[in-house]
């Protein structure tokens, strides 16, 4: 059975797309198929992966209108396993457009059923805000995936984020779970950092990831170059930790956290 994963935090810049496109080239080599949806109107994702936006018109934006079909909107990467349903500049009038449309909570979960049987793993990466997209997000996965960047405010950010994700679930999906909270460009220099890792892991347990992401400039450098970080430097430690990620999520998923 497909396992769909949302990568959600309302703030920007905390990592989520990085954490799509690595987990999802750890898992397709790992021989699991994927598709990785971008929702975030600024195609982040799809650029990470090579791909120029005007070269192509595929995009999710018509598959969440329901004026094109999901398969129709897939394109294969570099990666040998690894799909991406891309975003355009159009995904930004989504928000608006949604409000008044019938069934708008369920839209995107609809519209990708019918690729469910081709995938392993559908990774959902979302734009930086609560919105419709998102809320479309969280509607389709079975598991949300946190990324958090340890920095003062971070405790207050998520735990407005967690609340929300309980609402979501008694309200829409009562299938959604936490699959967990990842600590995201980690530098153990900073006493900030150690300090808001501390009040995370006290305030969420078990729920954090036990391996964090670190800071790397491998990383950073690799989206300008269109590959993962996991292809640009695989021995870096952004990548290992990345992959090391990738086997906590099979082992909860396994375990059905
Ligand atoms: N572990 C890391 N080390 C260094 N830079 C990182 C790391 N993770 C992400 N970045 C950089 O931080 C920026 C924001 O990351 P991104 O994944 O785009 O966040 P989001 O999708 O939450 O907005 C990007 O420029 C990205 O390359
Ligand atoms: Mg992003």
């Amino acid at each position: 059975m497909v396992e769909i994963i949302a990568f959600a935090n309302q703030k920007g810049g905390v990592g989520k797309t990085t954490t799509a496109i690595n987990l999802a080239t750890s898992l397709a080599s790992i021989k699991k198929r994927v598709l990785l949806v971008d929702l975030d109107p600024q195609g982040n994702a799809g650029t990470g992966l090579g791909f120029v936006r005007a070269a192509h018109p595929q995009s999710v934006y018509g598959v969440i209108m329901g004026t094109a079909k999901a398969a129709d909107n897939v394109l294969s990467t570099t990666i040998s396993g690894l799909h991406i349903m891309p975003s355009s500049i159009a995904l930004a009038g989504a928000e608006v457009d949604l409000l008044d449309m019938e069934n708008r909570e369920y839209r995107l979960r609809d519209a990708l059923m019918p690729l469910y049987e081709f995938y392993d793993y559908i990774l959902l990466d979302c734009p930086p805000a609560l919105g419709f997209l998102t809320l479309n997000a969280l509607t389709t996965a079975n598991n949300v995936i946190i990324p958090l960047q340890c920095e003062f405010y971070a405790l207050e950010g998520i735990t407005h984020l967690v609340n929300n994700i309980r609402g979501i679930r008694e309200k829409w999906n009562p299938e959604l779970e936490i699959l967990g909270v990842l600590l995201t460009m980690y530098d153990r220099r900073y006493g900030q950092t150690r300090e808001a890792e501390a009040d995370v892991r006290n305030t969420f347990g078990n729920a954090v990831f036990t391996t964090v992401i670190p800071r790397n400039v491998r990383v950073s450098e690799a989206p300008s170059h269109g590959i993962p970080a996991l292809v640009y430097d695989f021995n870096s430690t952004g990548a290992q930790a990345y992959l090391r990620v990738a086997t906590e999520v099979v082992e909860r998923l396994e375990k059905g956290v």
